[in-house]
């Protein structure tokens, strides 16, 4: 396990906002079929930045630590500004991943922009159903 950093290993075992939001305003759900790990990225929005973001992760130390990472960096952030937030981010701020570990980045990226969209596309609805 020397081949994960500190930082990895200290989200890993104590993983920042773990759980799900009640009514939240765009949910993220992805799966990697090769391994099987599955995550669930929820965000809280107001007047357009995230003031909130939970997850639940059923996975390898990898991903648990990189959604708790990617929690922890939109929290704060505008919508677009979230939108920017790469896999790459989010491993570079758990101080690298093993190569073989990046995929689970991506998931974290993919949970995130899923998310993200999800909530753009009810700020729409919500939006026309106004209009209309
Ligand atoms: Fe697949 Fe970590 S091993 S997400």
């Amino acid at each position: 396990m020397e081949a994960y950093s500190e930082k990895v290993m200290e989200h890993f075992r104590n993983p920042r906002n773990v759980g799900e939001i009640e009514n939240p305003d765009g949910i993220g759900k992805v799966g990697n079929p090769v391994c099987g790990d599955i995550m669930e990225l929820y965000i809280k929005v107001k007047d357009n930045v995230i003031t909130d973001a939970k997850f639940k992760t059923f996975g390898c130390g990898a991903a648990i630590a990189t959604s708790s990472m990617v929690t922890e960096l939109v929290k704060g952030k505008t919508v677009d500004e979230a939108m920017k937030v790469s896999n790459r981010a989010v491993a570079e701020a758990l101080g690298g991943l093993p190569p073989i570990k990046m995929h689970c980045s991506v998931l974290a990226e993919e949970a995130l922009k899923k998310a993200l969209d999800d909530y753009q596309r009810r700020t729409v609805k919500k939006l026309s159903g106004k209009a209309a």
